[in-house]
């Protein structure tokens, strides 16, 4: 097969959020196991052109009489191709930003399909991601088969349903998310083409064995070692004591969809059972990033050297914290897939989540999930809760401290354990590719 996708965000050049992870994953997947991928991505000038293999440019053509000078290039052995367009759409110094979006994102779509077109590059399957390149889907394919992945519902939901409409395959990132979403009326008239696929992660970007931004290298063998050594210095970069108590971390976008009151409320339960809290927290907005940093003085003031606030979107730091934290957070309202608790695991980290969306389908409680859990071929890998309110949080998070706190061996074993559960991309790519195939069908 040739696939082509055609995105906006791309791992690990062009990222914000899940939806870049994916793509770049999913891609190097699909061409492991002997298909062709490429994939089109708007050329920012906020991109790490370090992080390109190989760039070089390969002439242009027009667009609605815009010239868009192309460049082609390899990222992470991903065949990239970037379209540069002269009316200066993303020239912006940041990915997303005014209310023109849709617009700066549709001219790329369409500029997507043209680029095809003259190039005469033929694809057998167009695969857009989200309502930034929905319009691929309706636009003129030239043939090739369309298959549409919603990442998040939540944002531009009409431009989703026409996507939804014009696709040949439609796919969203969970199965659990699949069946919540089954009803709204994007979705509910296509359900006969829409499929849940949870997401993997890119098992050598995230590999603590590998891993250069460790003090120390570490496997399922050695975690003791290796988790010891990222605490000492997760500690000593962020002020906390050091002191044998369990650190419980959170990295996430801080926007209404990660549970931010459930975040809040977890950092100080945290610190009143003991334990230490820390957070490495991206904010869009202007008044929730005020609001964390109250919060920030009032714990530190009330507990010093105990809790760790970190505000940036930092990705070496990210790696640090999976690794040295013995719990990890993802207290969602809704989460189409999440892929924080799926790393957290490839680190020895203990998720701990609200039960919706594609966590559901990825943490399996420690004292309710068994049954659930075996049917997945798995051992149970975490806790869970299921209301949005604390009462929730406090049921799943004492637990999981509790465990900490009574039976260290129980927890060593379960370290481990979920250190060699199978989050790879190895399944879900092998259904994306029947997918593809069935996209050609139609
Ligand atoms: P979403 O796409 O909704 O943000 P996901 O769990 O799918 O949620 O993906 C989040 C990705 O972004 C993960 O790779 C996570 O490590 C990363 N991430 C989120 N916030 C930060 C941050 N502040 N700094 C570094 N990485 C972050
Ligand atoms: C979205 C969702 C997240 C998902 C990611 C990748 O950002 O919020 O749950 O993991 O896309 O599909």
């Amino acid at each position: 097969l040739k696939v082509v996708h055609v995105a906006v965000e791309m791992a690990p050049i062009a990222k914000v959020g899940g939806m870049g992870d994916v793509v770049t994953a999913l891609g190097r997947a699909v061409q492991d196991e002997g298909h062709s991928v490429e994939v089109l991505v708007p050329k920012y000038d906020v991109i790490n052109y370090d992080q390109v293999e190989d760039l070089v440019q390969d002439g242009s053509f027009f667009f609605e009489n815009c010239q868009v000078k192309v460049w082609k290039g390899k990222v992470e052995g991903l065949p990239t191709t970037f379209l540069e367009p002269e009316n200066g759409h993303f020239w912006r110094g940041c990915i997303y930003g005014r209310n023109d979006d849709h617009v700066r994102f549709g001219f790329f779509c369409g500029a997507a399909l043209e680029y095809l077109r003259v190039r005469n590059v033929r694809p057998d399957v167009i695969h857009a991601h989200d309502w930034q390149s929905a319009p691929a889907c309706w636009g003129n394919r030239n043939g090739a088969g369309c298959v549409f992945t919603i990442h998040n519902l939540n944002y531009g939901a009409d431009l989703i349903a026409r996507a939804m409409a014009a696709c040949d395959v439609a796919t969203t990132v969970s199965p659990t998310y699949a069946r919540e979403v089954s009803g709204s009326p994007a979705i509910a008239p296509h359900l006969s083409k829409m499929y849940g696929i949870r997401n993997g992660i890119d098992q050598d970007i995230w590999d603590p064995s590998a891993d250069e931004f460790l003090p120390m290298q570490y496997g399922p063998e050695n975690h003791k070692e290796g988790k010891a050594a990222a605490r000492k210095e997760l500690r000593r970069r962020l002020g906390l004591a050091d002191v044998d108590v369990p650190i419980v971390s959170v990295v996430t976008r801080l926007v209404h969809q990660k549970g931010i009151h459930l975040i809040k409320h977890a950092a100080w339960r945290t610190l009143e059972r003991g334990g230490q809290f820390v957070l490495l927290g991206s904010a869009p907005d202007g008044r929730v990033q005020g609001e964390f940093n109250a919060l920030r003085d009032q714990l530190v003031r009330t507990y010093p050297e105990r809790a760790g606030l970190w505000f940036a979107y930092d990705e070496p730091l990210s790696h640090l914290i999976y690794a040295a934290s013995d719990m990890f957070l993802v207290p969602s309202i809704f989460e189409p897939c999440g892929l924080t608790q799926m790393v957290a695991m490839r680190y020895g980290t203990i998720p701990v989540v609200r039960k919706t969306g594609g966590l559901n389908d990825t943490v399996f409680d420690i004292d309710h999930d068994e049954e659930r859990a075996a049917a997945a071929g798995l051992q149970p890998n975490g806790f869970s809760f299921e209301s949005t309110d604390t009462a929730g949080m406090d049921y799943a998070l004492n637990r999981a401290l509790s465990a900490w706190y009574s039976d260290k061996d129980f927890w060593d074993e379960l370290v481990a354990r979920v250190m060699t559960q199978d989050w790879s991309w190895d399944d879900p790519a092998h259904g994306y590719i029947g997918l593809y195939y069935k996209s050609l069908k139609r």
